[in-house]
């Protein structure tokens, strides 16, 4: 329960089953008492359906997730559960309330409910009802129960003709694939022959990955480590070891000391494809939360990095990391592209440009973006990225490589980019490019290695 009492001083006694409400901003509603029990399915349905609504007025699930800090962790575990779930399924469930509505419902968060509710029904089909009775008992806090028919028939009606609506689904080609269309369209043209791959990979869960700090540990010696705990692991690359499931990171051991990060397979090209020379002065320029940093400084020996960000949040997470690796670096919290505010004019010999991009190839990880983003964010990506490298390009010695990163499976972001990029710039020698597309083992990740020439 959620009402467990704190440790000292001790609380007021409150009602076992009275909690303050408070929606998120824009969601639609306001703070209101709650008869709901912390530790019921109504209770997780009523916070998704919130942090979903603010998703649906524009801000990311992380956010949205957020308001809730105060529950319990098992309670946030199956909120956010039930959210990624809701979200992950773009397209499902909208068409599936296009045909069980008569007409559009006004109300976000009871929209919302419906849409994690249908999900839960899918995902838990053996208890059905308990979850339609868990739904219609948390629409009735919302809009002051007004919803609870509704809720109720919506859902009766959705088991009633489930099979007949599944096939629909199954022919609808964004209820099928659970994408956007503009989204589904861009990948089906990027890549006629694993579009499906792509899209299948997004929809699934992602895999949990470690990056071994060899500083500290060979993979094979740490492997064994969790294999003596439990925990069943198999060698990805270099450095890296694939959990067969997903733990929470407090159970992995010396994690806290640094003994390895989570970082996916993909994301670990970097650095291994950068590979700087030992004693480099190198530029990480967008570099929160500071992955792949720290995997430059693990591999490089007495490498002079320097690590910016725009973000100072964003910014602040790359000391935390380097804290826990014991590392070090440079950090500043800096606008790469506007290098006379930041640069001492002397130059790199190798850069890492993981810009900013449309996270296209890491949706599995953060499905709040199907929702969120739009096909002319993808210009605007492009454009900031093209201006990143200009920027950066000038600051590289002759002879030295900038190593461009994006997790998109885009191509205008990727190979389009420095095919452009290499027009502008004929000096800018292409050494490798890798179009790594999502699947069970690796988030989708573009590299290109650009070496200047001398
Ligand atoms: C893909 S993430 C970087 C991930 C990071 N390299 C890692 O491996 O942990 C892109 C980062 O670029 C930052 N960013 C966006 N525009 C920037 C700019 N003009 N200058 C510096 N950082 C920027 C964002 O704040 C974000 O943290």
């Amino acid at each position: 329960m959620s009402t467990a009492s704190p440790p000292s001083p001790p609380a007021p006694t409150r009602p076992r089953f009275t909690r303050i409400v408070r929606a998120p901003e824009g969601a639609g509603s306001r703070s209101a008492p709650s008869a709901l029990p912390g530790d019921s399915l109504a209770w997780q349905l009523l916070l998704a359906a919130r942090a979903i609504a603010a998703v649906r007025a524009g801000r990311s699930l992380t956010e949205g997730l957020q308001t809730f800090g105060a529950e319990p962790p098992a309670t946030r575990a199956a909120v956010a559960d039930i959210a990624y779930g809701t979200l992950r399924r773009y397209g499902w469930g909208d068409f599936m309330l296009g045909r069980l509505l008569q007409k559009a419902l006004p109300h976000p968060e009871a929209h919302a409910l419906l849409l994690a509710s249908l999900h839960r029904l899918e995902t838990w089909p053996a208890d059905r009802h308990t979850v339609v009775d868990q739904a219609v008992a948390a629409a009735g806090e919302i809009a002051g129960g007004a919803f609870r028919g509704l809720v109720n028939g919506v859902l009766r009606n959705y088991l009633r003709q489930h099979d007949a609506l599944a096939a629909a689904a199954a022919d609808d080609v964004v209820a099928a694939w659970q994408h956007p269309r503009w989204w589904i369209d861009k990948l089906r043209r990027a890549w006629p022959a694993d579009w499906q791959a792509v899209l299948a990979a997004g929809n699934a869960p992602p895999p949990m990955t470690l990056r071994v700090n060899r500083c500290l540990a060979t993979p094979a010696d740490y492997r064994a480590r969790l294999a003596a705990l439990g925990i069943e692991a198999r060698p990805l690359g270099e450095s890296g070891l694939r959990l067969v499931r997903p733990v929470a990171v407090d159970a992995l051991p010396d994690f806290a000391t640094g003994a390895v990060s989570v970082q996916d397979a993909g994301a670990q090209r970097a650095a291994e494809l950068l590979d700087p020379a030992p004693g480099s002065r190198v530029l990480d320029a967008c570099a929160a939360p500071g992955g792949k940093t720290a995997h430059l400084l693990e591999r490089g020996e007495n490498l002079d990095l320097l690590a910016l960000d725009i973000d100072g949040v964003r910014t602040a997470r790359i000391e935390d990391t380097l804290r826990r690796l014991g590392l070090r670096a440079s950090v500043r919290v800096a606008d790469c592209a506007t290098v006379d505010a930041w640069w001492d004019g002397r130059p790199f010999d190798a850069i890492l440009a993981d810009v900013p991009c449309s996270a296209s190839g890491v949706v599995r990880r953060h499905p709040d973006s199907k929702w969120l983003r739009r096909e002319s964010d993808i210009r605007r990506f492009a454009r900031t990225q093209a201006a990143i490298l200009d920027a950066l390009w000038p600051l590289l010695r002759p002879g030295g490589r900038l190593l461009y990163a994006t997790c998109s499976v885009f191509p205008e972001e990727n190979a389009g980019q420095i095919d452009a990029f290499r027009v502008r710039q004929p000096g800018a020698v292409r050494l490798h490019e890798t179009q790594l597309l999502p699947c069970d083992d690796h988030d989708g990740f573009y590299y290109a290695l650009l070496q200047k020439s001398a």
